[in-house]
Order: C-alpha cells, then sequence, then structure tokens
C-alpha cells in the first residue's frame, strides 16, 4: 500500500455485512460477536437477519423458536443492498441436516441480479455456524455457504488458526460453537467469532483499498 490519502480515504473504514438466519439465537449470538470483532477493527457493520419463512405451527412447535421470533431484536432484515454495499461478507446459519438453513439459501437465491451485474465480484466472504453436536455437520455447512462466495467470485476468507483462540473453540472453515447444552453460545466461541469479525474487516480493507486503485 503506499498511503492512506485519496482513494484509500474510502477504504480506511472497510464495510461488513453479517447476514444470518436464526432460530433460536445461537447463531445470531455469533453473529453479534462476528460484528464486535469488526468493528473494534475499524469497520462500518451491518447486522441483517434474513426473513423467517417457517410456517407459524412449525415455530410453534418449538418454544425456544417461537420465543425468538416473538423478541426478535433486529429492525432491519437482510436485503441486496446489504451486499452491495459491503466490503466483506459473513454469512451465518444453524447447521440443518448438514448444510445451511432454507431462509437463508432462499435468501441468496435472490442474488442472482446482483451475480448477473458482477456485483458481487472480489467481495471478501466468511461463513460461520452452530451445530448441537460436535460431528454433526459444522464444517459441511460453512463449506455450502462458502460454495456461494465462489458462484459470486469473492475471495472465501477461512478462519485458519490465526489466532490462539481458534484452538479453544471453532475450527480453521469458520466459527462454530456447538450448542448441545447450552442456552448460548460460550465465551470461547464468541471469542473465535470476534476474531474471524476483525479478520474480515482487516482483509476486506486491504481489498477493497486494491479495488479503489491505492495498490500499484
Ligand atoms: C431441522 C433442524 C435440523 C438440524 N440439523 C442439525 C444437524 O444436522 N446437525 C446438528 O448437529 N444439529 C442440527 N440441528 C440443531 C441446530 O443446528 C442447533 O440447535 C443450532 O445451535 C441452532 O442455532 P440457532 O439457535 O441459531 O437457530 C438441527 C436443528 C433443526 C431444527
Amino acid at each position: 500500500m503506499t498511503g492512506t490519502t485519496g482513494a484509500a480515504d474510502a477504504v480506511t473504514t472497510p464495510k461488513v455485512a453479517v447476514v444470518f438466519y436464526s432460530a433460536t439465537g445461537n447463531v445470531a449470538a455469533l453473529a453479534e460477536a462476528v460484528a464486535e470483532g469488526a468493528r473494534k477493527e475499524g469497520a462500518e457493520v451491518r447486522v441483517r437477519p434474513v426473513p423467517e419463512l417457517a410456517p407459524p405451527q412449525a415455530i410453534a412447535s418449538n418454544p425456544r423458536w417461537q420465543t425468538w421470533v416473538d423478541t426478535n431484536p433486529y429492525e432491519q432484515p437482510a436485503t441486496l443492498d446489504d451486499l452491495d454495499w459491503a466490503d466483506g461478507i459473513a454469512l451465518g446459519s444453524p447447521t440443518r441436516f448438514g448444510g445451511p438453513a432454507g431462509q437463508l439459501k432462499e435468501f441468496l437465491d435472490t442474488t442472482g441480479g446482483l451475480w448477473a451485474k458482477g456485483k458481487l465480484i472480489d467481495k471478501v466472504g466468511t461463513a460461520f455456524t452452530s451445530s448441537s453436536t460436535k460431528h454433526g455437520g459444522l464444517e459441511s455447512t460453512i463449506l455450502a455457504m462458502n460454495n456461494v462466495f465462489y458462484h459470486w467470485g469473492s475471495i472465501v476468507l477461512p478462519l485458519g488458526y490465526s489466532d490462539p483462540a481458534v484452538m479453544e473453540s471453532g475450527n480453521p472453515y469458520g466459527g462454530s460453537f456447538v450448542s448441545r447444552k447450552s442456552a448460548a453460545p460460550d465465551e470461547e466461541a464468541l471469542a473465535a467469532c470476534r476474531v474471524q469479525g476483525a479478520r474480515l474487516a482487516r482483509i476486506s480493507r486491504y481489498v477493497a483499498a486494491g479495488r479503489a486503485g491505492d495498490l500499484e
């Protein structure tokens, strides 16, 4: 990088969108930790849940799901503009039969227009999840979300063993929480997600600076 003036001014504050689905709050807590890490690294952050699409009777069959729907603290749902706006995108979903939730997929399936215009090329993308069991599909879910980034032409950002926090929780693919007997993600899982958010902001800043012409 040649300096912090001119084009780089526009990207000293990288823009990060954390787009997620959560039925009972676990992934939402991870999303907030990703956002916290990104903000600490200087990013402007939007945290946006995708819309709930399940029928009311399915939601009512699980009291924790119903409570989450009734008390959802998010006023603004994810929109295509959030993806267009962002330099870096973090996708989050609970593990559902080894893959992402349909609600997130439904939202991602509306991005064809952005894709066709090449608007998602060179965004930095990373993914995180929560499952109830350790070998219940954490990694396959993250990899499935990452597949979308490949198709968009984004730059896939793994968590890697980039920080000691990943030795305690998560995995090199992305932030991961095993919710089995917990009501909410533990501090170790949140710490790994903060690292992921900070890394996303940092790399997004580098890439955005390059896109703005600051790198020769
Ligand atoms: C329909 C359904 C499918 C699920 N599939 C899996 C699975 O394949 N593996 C697993 O370990 N947990 C599975 N779970 C559990 C969730 O991934 C887990 O409870 C997660 O922490 C929920 O996150 P949330 O609170 O953000 O919704 C499933 C849950 C539901 C409702």
